[in-house]
């Protein structure tokens, strides 16, 4: 039974369920000048992949979650993805004046975000996060082949600027909420790259729930580097990191490449802060083509099984049948004004 939607991650909690508003708290000029270059690039993985695998990868087991989620490894240590270059690439992307005129978003907890750049006004990032190179070693590292859940989650950026104007109680994005804020994300998996030099910066770490309540730490991305987590199944927050100018991450959602895979995506962290018709789209079409793959591959069995003369098994085709319900009833959810 490749594909069980039967048992599905407990909901996420935490904040989530406020609204966002658009435009977001000004970002200083320096850092949008800073971020400007002479020419850009197209992406290319010999020029801008300079991965160097993780010292650890702790797996679903040594955090007591074994059989859980889509893969046996659970959160990498940071490890070095791209090069100093691919990175001025991207932040040049990002502070470019359509991204910061249409993509940025706050909310009561996320006080500087941008999402939903898209390959149009984010050719580099979204090249990057397609590219089989960079595919190959995120789902190496992941324990599973992964491809990004759509367009929309390519990048999302959190911001956090330490100067005169923003204080550090205002500085509150998905990477540094307060301690009470356990949770799980919308998607199977994330690769968080740090964009911005972590020099004198403390904290900053990934707090992660063991099955036995114990807390365990994970070291956060320094420049450059990146941490993959399997995070839409375990339970966990980042914690506050201090010091340092700036804290620009992006965030990056993946789903299994496998349409047989269980995919339990929900909306419910990201809705505040997207375009509501692009967001829908773009899920509305990726679980339809997974629908659309799993039937063909149901038909081709049950073809071939009427082929080898085999009995039709009511338990089985009643699973499968009962599991796409369950997939179709989670969209239903999902899809919310
Ligand atoms: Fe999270």
């Amino acid at each position: 039974m490749p594909h069980i939607e039967a048992t599905p991650a407990p909901a996420v909690v935490g904040p989530a369920t406020r609204r966002a508003t658009r435009p977001t708290s000004k970002l200083p000029q320096s850092l949008i000048d800073s971020a400007q270059i002479s020419a850009k690039e197209p992406f290319n993985a010999s020029k801008h992949l300079n991965y160097q695998p993780p010292s650890k990868i702790y797996t679903m087991k040594e955090i007591g979650l074994e059989g859980q989620g889509i893969s046996a490894n659970a959160v990498t240590a940071p490890f070095q993805l791209f090069t100093e270059e691919a990175i001025k690439q991207m932040r040049a992307e990002i502070f470019s004046k359509p991204v910061l005129e249409e993509c940025q978003y706050m909310s009561d907890f996320v006080k500087n975000t941008i999402r939903g750049m898209g390959p149009a006004r984010a050719p580099f990032i979204c090249d990057a996060w397609h590219s089989p190179e960079v595919l190959s070693k995120i789902s190496e590292v992941a324990g599973i082949d992964l491809i990004p859940v759509m367009d929309y989650e390519i990048a999302a950026i959190n911001i956090s600027i330490n100067d005169e104007t923003v204080t550090i109680m205002d500085n509150k994005s998905d990477d540094d909420l307060p301690a009470f804020a356990w949770h799980r994300d919308s998607y199977p998996f994330v690769c968080v790259t740090m964009l911005s030099d972590c020099t004198g910066m403390t904290g900053g770490e990934t707090a992660l729930k063991t099955a036995s309540g114990d807390v365990m730490k994970v070291r956060g991305p320094a420049m450059g580097t990146a941490v993959v987590m399997q995070r839409r199944y375990i339970e966990h927050q980042a914690l506050k990191a201090v010091g340092g100018r700036e804290r620009i991450s992006m965030v990056t959602s993946f789903r299994a490449r496998s349409p047989l895979v269980r995919d339990e995506t929900v909306l419910t962290g990201v809705r505040p802060i997207s375009n509501l018709s692009e967001l829908y789209t773009q899920y509305t079409e990726y679980r339809l083509e997974v629908l659309e793959e799993r039937i063909r591959d149901r038909l081709k069995q049950e073809r071939k099984r009427d082929q080898a003369k085999r009995p039709f098994d009511i338990d089985d085709v009643k699973g499968f049948l009962t599991e796409q319900i369950q997939f179709l009833e989670s969209m239903v959810e999902e899809l919310v004004e």
